[in-house]
């Protein structure tokens, strides 16, 4: 009982020395183009993820983004309904494009 009294002790030790130190955590903003739809990427593509996430792609096709937006309502169970569902696919391609419709060459 006593060992394990000090092994607490000794935890509860090392667990303050590691909360004394000042970590500074890094914030990374990721601006996405205005827009005058843009309260719909605000309210459709911002509360799970950053837009890191959209800007990684690079340009794509319209096709890929609008399977991009229905991925995100169908497997990721975002509630995008069908008007947004065309408004933020036109956003994505507008400003993330490629000129093509589909995806491929
Ligand atoms: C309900 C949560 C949720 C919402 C809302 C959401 N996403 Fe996602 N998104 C995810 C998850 C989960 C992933 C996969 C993360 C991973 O693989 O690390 C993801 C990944 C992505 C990716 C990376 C490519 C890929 O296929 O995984 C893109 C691009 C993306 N989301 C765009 C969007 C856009 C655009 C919207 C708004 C229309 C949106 N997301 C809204 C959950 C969400």
């Amino acid at each position: 009982m006593k060992k394990i009294i000090i092994l607490m002790l000794l935890c509860f030790v090392s667990l303050e020395a590691v909360y004394t130190e000042k970590v500074k955590v890094p914030s990374i903003t990721f601006a996405i183009e205005d827009d005058p739809n843009i309260r719909v990427m605000q309210r459709n593509c911002q509360w799970c993820h950053s837009y890191g996430y959209i800007l990684n792609q690079g340009r794509q096709s319209k096709e890929f983004w609008h399977k991009i937006v229905l991925k995100m309502r169908d497997v990721y169970h975002a509630p995008i309904n069908a008007r947004d569902e065309k408004i933020a696919t036109e956003y994505l391609y507008k400003y993330y494009g490629n000129g093509r419709e589909k995806e491929g060459y």
